[in-house]
């Protein structure tokens, strides 16, 4: 769904010919909300026809940039250059943010005489494969975006029954992430639409990341695992607390889908475009993190504050996202307000986090037996956003802000 607030870039030419593209999508997204739908067996089937994606890609959460959230339909080849650069400089690089991805709009308006995508002239006018070279040459992936559809939302030209050619020019130009949409879908089974892309992307020999936006509409985590890395699991995000609330509750039970190679993806990262205080920006890092969530941050990297350089890099949280075990989070403890998210790691330990969406400071509690910790002499805890360690013998607690998180790490110890 399109960010309301940002109706300066994202305007109202836009959004009529999205909701007119996108019927499917909005339908789906109010069943997806109440009940979901159920897949049948011979959709099921139809999927099971298509090889295993076995691209070796995605181990653990994808991590990456990409350029919906802050500039929308506004980029071109100069900006998307200078964040490569930043990427570089600004430490989003060593923090383990590796693929830029270019979203929607990179297109020109037709297919050449070829029948092939070519960027948009204006725009990109050094073409796209020239783009990659310099994101790899920075040392980063390049990824980019596509639907399968007959149009992109934006209305360029879409890859539905260009399957095969487009996979090809992808691996061309050196593309090494691929982002297929929903739009413009003519009601062709979704299953088709992106078996046949995730099909044609492994024959080409190149390994890429093979990311479905389908929104969440038709149960994805039940055959996407198969054909895709991720898959996202909801509408869009947008840059406001109870966006980030609504997706966090569209999560719960889907943990069991994600594992290495194949992960929920609950949207692109907000943190850093101004909607949301600092507290809420962590939270929302943290969740994400909790959730194994692809980590695609969404801000212009070209001006990015200490303050949000210091959400986005802050390695403890990127641990618990990144941990080789793959496990997703799940929640542990309702309350109501008050909820409480844990995440096995590999080594043993834990993740912890105390949740207060309520609208006052709350003092959480829950014993390590709840968090499903094995029982132990005491508990070693690492604060993942003050980064300092205590004991306790049982009870994990903290003074939670509104709309904030307290994170721990959680180590059973015995002597
Ligand atoms: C859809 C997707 C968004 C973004 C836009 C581009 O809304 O869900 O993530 O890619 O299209 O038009």
């Amino acid at each position: 769904m399109v960010n309301m607030k940002n109706t300066h870039v994202f305007s109202f030419k836009w959004m009529g010919l999205f909701i007119l593209a996108s019927s499917f999508f909005f339908c789906g997204m109010s069943q997806a909300k109440n009940k979901p739908i159920r897949v049948s067996n011979k959709m099921v089937a139809a999927a099971d026809s298509v090889p295993n994606l076995q691209n070796g890609l995605a181990k653990t959460p994808p991590m990456g940039w990409n350029s919906w959230n802050a500039f929308h339909t506004h980029i071109d080849e100069q900006q998307i250059k200078a964040v490569a650069d930043a990427m570089v400089k600004d430490g989003m690089k060593a923090a383990g943010y590796k693929y830029l991805i270019i979203d929607d709009a990179w297109l020109g308006m037709h297919r050449n005489n070829k029948g092939r995508l070519i960027a948009n002239p204006k725009r990109f006018p050094h073409g796209i494969k020239a783009l990659a070279d310099y994101v790899h040459g920075k040392g980063l992936k390049f990824g980019i975006y596509e639907s399968a559809g007959t149009k992109t939302c934006a209305g360029y030209p879409g890859s539905l029954h260009h399957e095969k050619v487009d996979a090809e020019t992808f691996a061309k130009w050196g593309v090494d992430y691929l982002k297929l949409d929903n739009c413009y879908n003519q009601g062709v089974s979704y299953i088709k639409r992106y078996s046949d892309m995730s099909r044609d992307l492994q024959a080409t020999g190149r390994p890429i990341v093979f990311s479905i936006c389908e929104w969440g509409v038709k149960d994805p985590y039940q055959w996407a695992p198969k054909i895709s890395n991720l898959w996202r699991t909801t509408g869009d995000i947008q840059d406001n607390w109870q966006s980030v609330m609504t997706i966090l509750d569209q999560q719960v039970g889907l943990y069991k889908y994600a594992g290495p190679g194949h992960w929920n993806d609950p949207d692109m990262l907000e943190v850093g475009n101004g909607g949301m205080t600092t507290t809420e920006y962590k939270a929302h890092f943290s969740l994400w993190s909790i959730l194994a969530a692809p980590l695609i941050a969404g801000t212009d990297l070209r001006h990015m504050s200490d303050q949000t350089k210091e959400i986005l890099e802050n390695k403890d949280v990127i641990a618990v996202d990144q941990d080789p075990a793959g496990i997703e989070g799940h929640k542990a403890l309702d309350n109501g307000n008050q909820e409480v998210w844990v995440k096995p790691m590999q080594d043993g330990s834990e993740a912890v986090l105390l949740l207060n969406r309520g609208p006052k400071r709350a003092f959480m509690t829950i014993t390590a037996e709840q968090a499903g910790l094995k029982k132990a002499t005491y508990y070693k805890m690492k604060n993942l956003w003050s980064h300092k360690y205590k004991r306790t013998d049982d009870l994990i607690r903290g003074y939670v802000p509104s709309h904030g998180v307290v994170m721990y790490r959680v180590w059973p110890e015995s002597n």
